[in-house]
């Protein structure tokens, strides 16, 4: 198994430490209910095969720049400044295929000409953030640093596909890195980062980059480019336990905790089924694994800082709590990450 090292957080001289937290959800609510009126599906599996009751979908016109604007702005508040020199955001569903979303969100923001830029990880994409931002802080490319994860995938579920659509909610989560010491409380402790791209078809938008184009329409067998979200999912569940598991295992080495002596694990929310296996794995009692997916469903890049948002403004995750971040998401890739919870308001 490879893991991608980064030297960063923990022994280096300039670490990333957390120091505002903010998030957004559409107003839209979707319940299971709605959807099994129009999917051949019930509240009943949705709830037992994935804990999901519930999701926000954006109204058409809602693009992720507006849910990321939202969350942004809510975590330059937490922070206490809009004073950032880099904007990192995680998403699958840009506005634009080109260009990236970042430099319009920053704009939109008031932050001025500052560098931004998207990151394409998929559901690993918040962490794979943090690891970018945390590395533009370490070689002094950055003071202070807003990363958001933020998505509309209900712009590309198919409607008819009911083993995607129940799944998926639109949202943003961000937060504010700043230059600090690694032993300071809210460090980024370091990183575990890793792909195979030999499972790329296990979740994949198939049409509309370079590989299959859209359709120009005198090519001959010229047909619609298939743009919707696809994902085999009983496999995907598979690889995230085991990818996650051992993600988090090569994280907890690193930053030299034991597994019982984890706060709070915050994984990705795919399915509670897949938390729970995970926190079995690492011998970690199930009721440390933050769970806000019944609300929101799996929100991709977004769904790590929405979990944050939500555990920390629920006052479960307190100062001082040792939290454990992991993801697993289409590429394949996945990552971790670590922090003890720093003493900051979330908005
Ligand atoms: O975000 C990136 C990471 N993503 C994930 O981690 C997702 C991981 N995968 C999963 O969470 C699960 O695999 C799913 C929730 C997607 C599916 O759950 P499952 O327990 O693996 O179900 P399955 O795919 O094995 O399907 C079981 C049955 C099938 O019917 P048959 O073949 O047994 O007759 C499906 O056709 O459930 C059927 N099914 C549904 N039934 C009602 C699939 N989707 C639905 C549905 N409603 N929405």
């Amino acid at each position: 198994m490879s893991h991608g090292h980064l030297p960063l957080g923990q022994g280096a001289g300039r670490a990333a430490v957390l120091t505002g937290l903010g998030s957004f959800v559409p107003p839209r609510v979707v319940t299971n209910e709605e959807l099994s009126r129009t999917l051949d599906t019930t509240d009943e599996w949705i709830r037992t095969r994935t804990g999901i009751t519930r999701r926000h979908w954006a109204d058409p016109g809602t693009a992720t720049g507006d849910l990321a604007v939202a969350a942004g702005e809510r975590a330059l508040k937490s922070a206490g400044s809009a004073d950032v020199d880099l904007v990192v955001l995680a998403t699958t569903t840009p506005d634009h295929p080109c260009p990236a979303t970042a430099p319009d969100v920053a704009s939109r923001l008031g932050l001025g000409n500052v560098a931004a830029y998207d990151i394409a990880a998929v559901c690993s994409g918040f962490v794979y953030a943090l690891a970018s931002a945390a590395g533009a802080i370490a070689t002094g490319t950055a003071e202070r640093v807003l990363v958001i994860g933020a998505e509309t995938y209900s712009t590309i579920l198919d409607p008819d596909d009911r083993t995607t659509s129940v799944i998926f909610g639109d949202g943003a989560g961000a937060v504010v890195l700043r230059a600090g010491d690694p032993t300071e409380q809210g460090a980024l402790l370091g990183y575990d980062l890793g792909s195979d791209g030999s499972l790329k078809d296990l979740i994949i938008v198939p049409g509309g980059g370079s590989r299959q184009r859209t359709t120009q329409a005198d090519e001959p067998g010229a047909r619609p480019a298939d743009t919707y979200f696809t994902m085999q999912g009983k496999q995907v569940f598979r690889h995230a336990v085991t990818r996650m598991a051992a993600s988090s295992r090569a994280m907890l080495d690193r930053s030299g905790w034991a597994p019982e002596t984890v706060d709070w694990f915050v994984g990705h929310q795919a399915n509670v089924r897949i938390l729970h296996a995970v926190a079995d794995q690492l011998g970690m009692a199930r009721d440390r694994t933050v769970v806000n997916l019944d609300r929101v469903g799996n929100t991709s890049a977004a769904s790590i800082p929405l979990a944050l948002a939500d555990a920390v403004s629920g006052g479960l995750i307190t100062p001082g709590d040792r939290v454990l971040m992991s993801a697993f998401g289409g590429g394949v890739t996945w990552g971790s990450t670590a922090l003890v919870w720093p003493d900051i308001a979330v908005q």
